[in-house]
C-alpha cells in the first residue's frame, strides 16, 4: 500500500522534502491508529494510513493560492481513484480548519492526520515550536499563533489521552 501511494507522489513531482515529512506523518498515525485501536476505538486505519502519505500532494501546485491547499488534492487524486474518505482527511488538515466552530466534532480519522501533521516536520517536534517556526518563517500574526496554539493543545490532549501515550513516549517511539 504505502509503495503505491509513494509512487503517486512521485508521479506528481512532489518534492523529496515533503515526500519525508509525509513519511514522517504516515509513521505518526500509524502509532496512533494502532493505539487508538488497542484502546478499542474504531479506526478506519486504511483511510487514515493513505491520508498521512497523501495529504500534501497538492502542496506545489497551491504556493500561490494557500486557500485551496487540502482541496486541490481532490482535482490531483480523482484519476487515482482514491476513496471519498481518504479524501474528506485531506481537506480537513489544513492548519486554520481547528478555528472552524465544529472542528472538534470531525471523525476521530480527520483529527488523528490533522495533529500528527502538526508535530511531524522533518522530525517529530512539540506544537509550541512548531508554531514557533511557523511564526518566524510565514510572518504569522501573533494573536492567530496564539489561538492556534491553543487548539491544537486542546486536540493534542483529547488524541494523546484516547491512545493512551504520552507526548515524550510517543516521541521516542518515532524518532
Ligand atoms: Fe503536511
Amino acid at each position: 500500500m504505502l509503495k503505491h501511494y509513494l509512487k503517486i507522489l512521485e508521479k506528481y513531482k512532489t518534492p523529496k522534502k515533503i515526500i519525508n515529512h509525509s513519511l514522517g506523518v504516515y509513521r505518526v498515525s500509524k502509532l496512533l491508529v494502532e493505539r487508538l485501536g488497542k484502546e478499542g476505538f474504531k479506526i478506519e486505519k486504511q483511510a487514515v494510513l493513505a491520508a498521512a502519505i497523501l495529504h500534501d500532494v497538492d502542496k506545489i501546485y497551491t504556493k500561490k493560492e494557500p486557500q485551496k491547499h487540502g482541496i486541490f488534492a481532490e482535482t490531483i487524486l480523482k484519476p487515482e481513484k482514491i476513496n471519498k474518505k481518504v479524501l474528506r482527511i485531506i481537506k480537513n488538515h489544513t492548519a486554520s480548519i481547528i478555528l472552524e466552530k465544529n472542528f472538534y466534532k470531525s471523525s476521530l480519522e480527520d483529527k488523528l492526520v490533522y495533529y500528527a501533521d502538526k508535530i511531524f516536520e522533518q522530525k517529530i517536534c512539540s506544537l509550541e515550536k512548531r508554531i514557533r517556526n511557523w511564526k518566524i518563517r510565514s510572518n504569522l500574526d501573533v494573536l492567530k499563533a496564539e489561538k492556534l496554539l491553543n487548539k491544537m493543545k486542546k486536540l493534542e490532549k483529547e488524541i494523546l489521552q484516547k491512545a493512551n501515550i504520552t507526548f515524550t513516549e510517543l516521541e521516542n517511539l518515532v524518532s
